[in-house]
C-alpha cells in the first residue's frame, strides 16, 4: 500500500511538497474611477469594492502598493457618454487621469488600462452601433485611439476587452505608429458572453442598452474556438493572452496553457467575487479559505497572472500564512 498520508502529516511536510504557490506579485487588482471630487462610493453588488474619484485614489493605491500586488486594472466611468465613446480617447479622460495619478505616486506599480468602449458609449455596447448591429471594422480605429491615449498617459499594459475581430493588430499598429513600440498588449482573447459580469456592469455603469453581447463575446460552450481566438491574438501581436471568466472556465485555462507558451492571465470576474462575498457574509463559507482555494485553482489550471477583486485581501492573507 502506498502511504500518501505520510507527506500530509504536518504543515511543514505539506508545504514542502506543495505544487502550486500563490504570490501577491502575480495578482492584478481592478479599480473603478469616476469623475468628481471626494468620491468613495460602495458598489452594492460587490462588497468591499468602491468607485473612486481621482483625488481620493491615493488611499486605495497606498494599500495596493503596500500589499505587494503587481498592478491595477483601470476602469473609467466618464460623466459624458455618447455614440462614439469620445471620452474614451480624450487625453484628459477619467482613465487617462487615473493612469497619470498611479504612475506619479507609484512608478513601480503596473498601470493596466482596459481598452473597451462600453463604459463610454451611450448605448453601452463595446463597439460602434448602427441600427441594432455592432460594427466591427468601424470600431477598430476608436480602440486604437483609446490605446494610444492611455499609453501616452503612461499605461504600462494595454488590455483590449472588446472582442472585435482584428483589434489586437489594429491596436498594435496604432501604438507602434505613435512610438509606443514597447507597450505590451494583454488581450482578453477568450472572453465569454457570461452571466458572471453583471455586478461589474452595475459598478461600471456599462450594461448594454439593447440586446446583449453574444454577437461579439464567445459562446460559453466552446473551447476549441477559444484556442483559435488565442492563436489569432498571438499572431496579431498579443504579448499576454487572457481567459475570462476564470473559475467556470478552468478547462479553457488549462487547454490554453498546454497549447501556447505566451504568458497567460485569467480574470476572476465580478460575479465570481460577489458569490463568494455573499455566501461569506451569511456565514455559509469561510471567505479566506475559499478565496485562497479559488485563486490557487486558477493558478493550478495554468494562469500565471490572476486579475481579481480579492487581490487586496488575498495579499494580506498570503502574508499571514
Ligand atoms: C468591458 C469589460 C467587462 C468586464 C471587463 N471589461 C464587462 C463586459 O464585457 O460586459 C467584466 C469584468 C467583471 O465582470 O469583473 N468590456
Ligand atoms: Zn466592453
Amino acid at each position: 500500500m502506498k502511504r500518501f498520508r505520510r507527506l500530509r502529516s504536518s504543515g511543514a511536510l505539506r508545504d514542502l511538497v506543495r505544487e502550486t504557490r500563490l504570490t501577491a506579485g502575480e495578482l492584478i487588482y481592478p479599480i473603478f474611477v469616476e469623475e468628481g471630487i471626494g468620491i468613495k462610493t460602495p458598489v452594492d453588488s460587490m462588497p468591499g469594492i468602491f468607485r473612486w474619484s481621482i483625488d481620493r485614489l491615493d488611499e486605495e493605491l497606498d494599500r495596493i502598493a503596500e500589499a505587494g500586488i503587481a498592478g491595477v486594472m483601470i476602469f473609467g466611468i466618464p460623466k459624458v457618454k455618447d455614440e462614439l465613446a469620445t471620452s474614451a480617447y480624450d487625453d484628459d479622460g477619467i482613465a487617462q487621469q487615473a493612469v497619470r495619478r498611479i504612475k506619479k505616486r507609484f512608478p513601480e506599480l503596473l498601470a493596466v488600462a482596459d481598452v473597451c468602449l462600453c463604459e463610454y458609449t451611450s448605448h453601452g455596447h463595446c463597439g460602434v452601433v448602427c441600427g441594432c448591429e455592432i460594427l466591427n471594422d468601424e470600431t477598430l480605429p476608436l480602440l486604437g485611439k483609446m490605446a494610444v491615449s492611455l499609453a501616452k498617459a503612461g499605461a504600462d499594459i494595454i488590455a483590449p476587452s472588446d472582442m472585435m475581430d482584428g483589434r489586437v493588430a489594429a491596436i498594435r499598429q496604432a501604438l507602434d505608429e505613435a512610438g509606443f513600440l514597447n507597450t505590451p498588449i494583454m488581450a482578453y482573447s477568450a472572453k465569454f458572453a457570461s452571466g458572471y459580469y453583471s455586478p461589474f456592469r452595475d459598478a461600471a455603469d456599462s450594461a448594454p442598452g439593447f440586446g446583449d453581447r453574444r454577437s461579439y463575446q464567445m459562446d460559453c460552450a466552446n473551447v476549441r474556438e477559444a484556442l483559435l481566438e488565442i492563436e489569432e491574438d498571438i499572431a496579431e501581436g498579443a504579448d499576454i493572452v487572457m481567459v475570462k471568466p476564470a473559475l467556470a472556465y478552468l478547462d479553457v485555462v488549462r487547454a490554453a496553457r498546454d497549447r501556447f507558451d505566451t504568458p497567460l492571465a485569467a480574470y476572476n470576474v465580478s460575479g465570481e467575487y460577489s458569490m463568494v462575498k455573499a455566501a461569506a457574509e451569511r456565514g455559509w463559507i469561510d471567505e479566506k479559505r475559499i478565496v485562497l482555494e479559488n485563486l490557487t485553482s486558477i493558478k493550478r489550471a495554468g494562469a500565471g497572472i490572476i486579475i481579481t477583486y480579492h487581490a487586496l485581501d488575498a495579499a494580506k492573507w498570503l502574508e499571514e500564512k
